[in-house]
């Protein structure tokens, strides 16, 4: 395989595969992960945009927090090796430089749609002519409620309120240039613009800097749901201007199911003391946080919009992959990511020409991430659950999508080549 910026010329072969596979600088990384079994082999693990794979070093993190707390009880806040006072505050460097924001913009806390909501609290801020939120039409449905119910909490109806843009009769992604018409047409009534960084369905890559450069052209806040794109993107938040985000760690961040998610909030907002805000007390300045005083003085950073204390196991779990992720780099990564998703796209295209077309890949070539949604024509459902049974862990989608992520981080082009030979088989 050629090691130069361009796309190599795949062959759908095991030889093919097995070479490629020998030339990916990225290749130990495998090992870092327990892979589930099929038949005494490693699945094909395709889903790791919904639960990443354990790193085999999660277990000495949460072992450390475990063993702390079995020795020092209460005191470990302070005299544990990682004081958990504190704890958080060890995965924020990390965190920011994954999403390429600034250490004081990044916190880790609760969980995506919860952080979602405390943020829209802050910067979904209605008035009398500028209410309205614009948002992916097909949103995760979480996003779909919350967004709702933030209208609905500030009294409006969400047919009035809310601004979902779809794609066009017959297409199965969103235009961009629909959604500028649309911020431009609703400029003066615009309040904010809430959309995945890449959608869940489609697997459709939004560009974030463009629509952030929209929006605030129109007066409108812009925040991002990076539940598929933190750890699967570059992501520059801070240089992009954006004003809020959030996710969460389980997907590609490999931190565990249910695990802490992220939150950012851009610098220009952090010493806002007119925001209002939804306070707890680890939003509070930390100097004086345990003087256990009736006034709520914000910290003047995104750990402002934390409200309780810091999920230390859950964290530990975090930190176990983010030390990873921070060994590699997003750079090296998204350069296998490209190569790795185009080879899936080869072998799914090249059964497709022996199979009647009966494969339709939905997500647009020219803007997604790692992963690839298929519609398989004529066997829906049973394609997936078959899939299963022989092995390749996709996921399924309502009403018709099977999606396909080759992680870059643990994923093989053998994999791919595998993922390629089972759906032959399956499609005959
Ligand atoms: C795009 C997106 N938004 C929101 C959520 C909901 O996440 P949580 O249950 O962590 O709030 C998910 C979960 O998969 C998601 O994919």
């Amino acid at each position: 395989m050629e090691v130069t910026k361009s796309m190599p010329v795949f062959e759908n072969t095991l030889a093919f595969a097995q070479n490629a596979d020998k030339e990916d600088t990225l290749k130990t990384y495998r090992e870092k992960f327990f892979f589930p079994q099929h038949n005494g082999q490693d699945v094909v693990y395709f889903t790791g945009n919904s639960l990443g794979l354990q790193p085999k070093t999660t277990l000495s993190y949460l072992q450390q927090e475990l063993s702390d707390w079995a020795k020092f009880g209460v005191e470990g806040h302070f005299l544990a090796k990682n004081p958990w006072l504190s704890y958080h505050e060890l995965l924020t460097d990390k965190m920011a430089k994954l999403v390429g924001a600034l250490p004081k913009e990044t916190v880790m806390m609760n969980q995506l749609t919860v952080n979602l909501h405390l943020l829209m609290v802050s910067f979904y801020r209605p008035t009398k002519t500028r209410f309205k939120i614009l948002c992916e039409a097909k949103a995760f449905p979480s996003d779909q409620y919350a967004l709702q119910s933030q209208l609905k909490f500030h009294g409006y109806n969400v047919e009035d309120a809310l601004i979902e843009i779809e794609p066009r009769e017959g297409e199965y992604h969103i235009r961009h240039e629909d959604i500028y018409e649309a911020i431009e047409k609703n400029k003066d009534s615009l309040a904010l613009i809430m959309i995945g960084g890449v959608n869940y369905f489609s697997g459709q890559v939004f560009d974030m800097k463009a629509i952030t450069e929209a929006g605030h052209k129109a007066g409108a806040v812009v925040g991002f749901d990076l539940a598929h794109a933190a750890g699967n993107l570059k992501l520059e938040l801070h240089n992009w201007g954006v004003d809020f985000a959030a996710w969460c760690s389980y997907k590609y961040l490999n931190s565990g199911p249910g695990a802490v998610a992220g939150a950012f909030v851009h610098e220009k907002h952090l010493k806002n003391t007119d925001l209002p805000q939804f306070a707890g007390w680890w939003g509070h300045e930390k100097e004086t946080r345990f003087l256990m005083d009736k006034k709520f003085v914000p910290m003047q950073t995104a750990e402002r919009w934390q409200m309780s204390n810091a999920p230390v196991l859950s964290m530990a779990a975090c930190r176990a992959s983010l030390d990873i992720f921070d060994e590699l780099g997003m750079d090296k990564l998204i350069e296998k990511s490209k190569k790795l998703t185009a080879y899936l796209e080869f072998v799914v295209e090249e059964i497709n020409k022996k199979k009647n077309n009966c494969l339709q890949i939905i997500t647009p070539k020219e803007s997604r991430g790692c992963q690839i949604s298929i519609v398989a024509n004529g066997y829906g459902k049973n394609l997936y659950n078959n899939l299963i049974e022989n092995g390749v862990i996709p996921d399924w989608r309502e009403p018709n999508v099977i999606r396909c992520a080759p992680v870059p981080l643990y994923n093989s082009f053998q994999d791919v080549y595998r993922f390629g030979s089972i759906l032959t088989n399956l499609l005959k």
